[in-house]
This record gives C-alpha cells, structure tokens and sequence, in this order.
C-alpha cells in the first residue's frame, strides 16, 4: 500500500485541520494507505521529526483552529541549521527514502508551492493543497482559511462602526493580506467601509480625505477605512515597485544581494504605513483618527462551515488523486468540484487582484472610495 507524508506550511490558517483530516480520512480510509506527518513544516522534514497518523488522530480535529502538525516558514534551498545556512534538498531525499513514502503532501500558500516545485524537480512526488488567509494562489477559486477571516474581518469593521460612529471619527482597520487586496476588499464590501486601501490600487490622501469630507458635507461626520496591510500611495508604490524591478534585473549575485538590500530599507522606509495615513487624514479632515490592527486574531479560531467544506472537498480529492498516482500538481477548487494544476503554473504565480474585478466593480458601484 502506498505511504505518504504530510505537513503544513506557512502562516497557520483556518481549515488546515479540516484538510489533514480530509486528506487522511481518505487515505487510510477510502484508499488503505498510511500517513505520517512531518512536525512544523519544511523543517520537520528536512530533521525528520514526524509522527504516525492513524485514524484516531483525524478524529476531533475538523472544528479546531491552527495545524495539528506545527508550522515554520522555511525554504528547502535556504534553511538555517546549526547557524549555517544550507540547501535542504538531498537531506529531504533522503528521508522520503528512509520512510518508504511514495510522496509528500504539502499545505501551505505561495511559498510552499515554490518549495514544492523545488522539491518535485529534485525527483520527488510531491502534491501542493493551497492554503492562506490571502487568497493569493493562481488558479484556485479560494484557498482554506479566506472565508474564516473574511468573517472576522467583516465583524471588526462592523464593530468599529460603533466606535467611529458614537465618537464622530475615522477608524483605519489594517487588514492581512500580504501583497494581495482580496481579504480587505472582500470585508470592506461585506462590512460596508467608506474607504477600501488595496495593494493593487495605489492611494492619495487627496482623494480619501475628499471622500470624507463629501460624507461631512452631507452630515456624517464618521468613516471607516479597511487598509490593506500591503497598502501604499502612490509615491511608495513607485518607489517600492522600482525597487523590486532592481531585484529582479539584478544579473550577479552581489548585485542580487545589494538589490535586496536596497529594498529592504525602502520597504522599511514604507513601515507602518497605516500609522502615517491617519496623521495625515487628521490633519487634511481635522477629525479625530485611530488605528485598529487586525493582525493574527484574522488567523485564529475556529474554521468557519465554508473552509471546514473546502478543506475537506480538497484534501479528500488529494487522496483520490494520490490513488490514481498524479504527483506534481497543486489541488485547486473550481466551482463545486476540484481540479489538478501543475505545480509549474502555480509557483512564483501570485493572484493578485485585478483591477478590472467584479469585487472592485461592486465597491465603486456602492460608492465606495478606492482612494484613486
Ligand atoms: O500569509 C498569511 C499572512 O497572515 C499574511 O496575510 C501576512 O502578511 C503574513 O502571513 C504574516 O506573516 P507572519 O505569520 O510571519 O507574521
């Protein structure tokens, strides 16, 4: 019977339960294979820490928060061992071999599908379920742990209400998201935000302290903005976006190195973006402005019916898909169903959102400001 492993990866994420118990109720269920899961990521399996998974571990696990397994951030050609930075790969080899496993099953978001590829163009059978809070994997519909914190991100913009209500103020509440809009976007329509701050839409204080003062002059003297973590006006995301094209024209090693740095000390330059627009919103509007951080409570808790059902949908399928002996793709969902994608066209593919959206479309249609 086939073997095989298990880990997550990455940020942790509502659902990851439900999609290891889907994968392997599965598995050993459906399919009489064996699982065990690597502890903490990328880097549990590259020391071989894991641990057998037998059906009495899937049980209890779909309605719980984080990851049974641990989680890390790591990258299989660049990890830190023994204060030495090394490349992974052989080491992973090897302990796929150790443990008799036909493949590897890695859940996890933009960075694991890179480390994924990697790994299955090292020889390895290697399967990728896509999972992040940011919804920013190509060719999925969704990815477990969006619509958990689409929920919580909705509700802390519905309760800011009250607060920016009663004390006549602006409420900025920065979102998650990474370098993708979709979390902020999605809960500033459903919580009904005046402004919505994306990534993808580079900001001016002119126009958001506009859109405010237009609310005042017709008598509503509050107003919420959902800023998206990765957020920036329009003169930080040229600098930035200049800084990245440097990055990637960078043609030797020491100019890769110097680049890297460059940008990093822009993007630092950039910090605490969220802090800065309410200076500036107090100032251009003369109201009273806060700033709420939503932060890792977006990413905690139980998994709501919707990534409980996705997680499921998706690491069951896996399974079948493992039967069938498909390696070397990420399990996306489309529609009610799934589908296979190459890990090829996923890796190093981020799905932003496009600034032609229907989700983009509907704020602009409800008179929300954009900050364009
Ligand atoms: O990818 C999920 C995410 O929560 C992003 O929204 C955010 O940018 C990042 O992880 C935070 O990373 P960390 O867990 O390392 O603080």
């Amino acid at each position: 019977s086939k073997r095989i492993g298990v880990l997550t990866a990455g940020g942790d994420s509502p659902g990851l339960n439900a999609a290891i118990r889907g994968l392997g109720k599965a598995a050993i269920g459906s399919h009489g294979m064996e699982l065990i899961g690597f502890r903490d990521g990328i880097r549990g399996l590259a020391t071989d820490r894991h641990i057998e998974l037998d059906k009495a571990m899937l049980s209890g696990i779909l309605t719980t928060g984080g990851t049974i397994l641990g989680t890390s951030r790591d990258k299989v050609h660049k990890m830190e061992v023994d204060g030495e930075v090394r490349d992974m790969t052989g080491e992973i080899a090897d302990i796929v071999e150790k443990n008799k496993l036909d493949g590897l099953v890695l859940l996890g978001g933009g960075g694991t599908a890179k480390n994924a590829l990697r790994l299955a163009k090292a020889g390895l059978n290697v399967m990728h379920l896509p999972k992040t809070i940011d919804k920013d994997v190509a060719h999925t519909d969704n990815t477990f742990g969006f619509s958990t914190a689409l929920e919580i991100a909705t509700d802390a913009i519905d309760r800011l209400h009250s607060t920016a209500h009663s004390h006549h103020r602006i409420i900025l509440a920065e979102i998650m998201g990474h370098k993708a809009g979709w979390l902020t976007l999605g809960a500033g329509i459903a919580g009904g935000a005046d402004v919505i701050l994306l990534p993808e839409i580079p900001f001016t204080v002119e126009s958001i302290s506009t859109a405010i003062q237009h609310r005042r002059e017709k008598g509503t003297n509050f107003s919420v903005v959902a800023v998206a973590e990765g957020a920036r006006d329009l003169v930080a995301t040229a600098e930035l976006q200049a800084a990245e094209r440097l990055v990637k024209d960078a043609n030797t090693p020491e100019a890769k190195a110097a680049a890297k740095k460059h940008l990093a000390s822009v993007e630092y330059e950039h910090r605490e973006h969220t802090f800065k627009l309410a200076h500036d919103l107090e100032e251009a509007t003369g109201l009273e402005t806060r700033v709420t951080i939503l932060g890792y409570v977006q990413r905690g808790g139980i998994p709501c019916a919707e990534d409980r059902l996705l997680g499921s949908r998706i690491g069951s399928a896996a399974a079948d898909l493992i039967a069938e002996g498909e390696w070397g793709v990420m399990v996306g969902s489309k529609g009610d169903d799934t589908e296979p994608v190459p890990l090829e066209d996923v890796a190093g593919n981020l799905a932003l959102v496009p600034t032609d959206h229907a989700w983009i479309r509907t704020a602009r249609n409800v008179g929300t400001n954009l900050g364009d």
